[in-house]
């Protein structure tokens, strides 16, 4: 017999994770999407894995992750009422041979599909993949920080990323490698996926301006943990952008910061 699969320890990651995000005040209505790729080993326990419920069109080419199980939030769904609910809000996936298919194994159960930012959580699957066999999560949300810094900030990357970094002691050891920056797209479709992906070449991280931030990593910890960081600099920056700055963090002092945690600074993003 099938066990309840909303008691399996990757829907209760994702229902805890969700209703915390709501909390944080970034998911407001349906804003916000995560995937996380799961392993046969880790779902078979709980689920028929030879029984598709529904096939899904993908709308774009997934065939770099043909055979792979995701957990995926729904479209238009509320990051409040996942955990209530995870039925009906979430959904199990599994990428078609022909990478133009999603074969839903459980979920969705009022008839709904993966989140409408699913190219750019696949494409960037796809590329972190690529540079890191260990990676599985994408958490994509509209950390309201962030956010609110993409008007009044420049938007050139390492110029982004400097200010973060003075912002708070540990964003050198958090994300030495820096944030990725997209300007103001169309979301939803395939073409901010590309653009996405491209960044995801070289970040961990990528604002997307006036919209809100993707966050990659080997765990919903992981994704997570580096976004809240960031968020936690935008706050911090926020707050005192409009105050006269006497000190802060100088490139010295993130260079020492470095050299003690052992990351290496993107190259040529200090000065020193
Ligand atoms: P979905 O409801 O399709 O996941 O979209 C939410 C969102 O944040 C769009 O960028
Ligand atoms: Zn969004």
């Amino acid at each position: 017999m099938e066990k309840n699969v909303c008691k399996a320890p990757f829907v209760q990651e994702v229902c805890k994770i969700t209703a915390n995000m709501y909390r944080m005040g970034w998911d407001e209505r349906n804003g916000g999407n995560i995937s996380y790729l799961l392993t046969e080993a880790e779902v078979a326990p709980w689920l028929d894995l030879s029984k598709v419920i529904r096939v899904i069109p993908a709308d774009f080419d997934a065939s770099p992750l043909a055979g792979k199980l995701f957990i995926v939030t729904g479209t238009g769904k509320y990051f409040k009422n996942v955990a209530d609910d995870p039925e009906n809000n979430l959904g199990i996936i599994r990428v078609a041979a022909d990478g133009r298919n999603l074969e839903l194994l459980w979920g969705y159960a009022d008839g709904g599909r993966p989140t409408s930012e699913l190219p750019a959580h696949f494409r960037t699957h796809i590329v972190r993949l690529g540079r890191d066999p260990a990676h599985r999560v994408v958490i994509h949300t509209h950390a309201t920080n962030v956010v609110a810094m993409t008007f009044v900030h420049s938007l050139v990357e390492r110029d982004f990323t400097r200010t973060l970094w003075q912002m708070c002691t540990e964003c050198m050891v958090v994300f030495p490698d820096g944030v990725g920056v997209l300007p103001w797209m169309l979301c939803g479709n395939d073409e901010i996926g590309i653009a996405t992906a491209e960044k995801m070449k070289e970040f961990r991280l990528v604002v997307w301006a006036h919209h809100g931030i993707f966050g990659t990593g080997h765990s919903i910890d992981e994704a997570f943990g580096l976004i809240e960081t960031v968020e936690k600099a935008a706050e911090i920056y926020v707050k005192i952008m409009h105050m006269p700055i006497l000190q802060t963090i100088r490139d010295e002092e993130l260079k020492i910061l470095a050299d003690a945690f052992g990351v290496t600074p993107r190259a040529g993003w200090l000065n020193v």
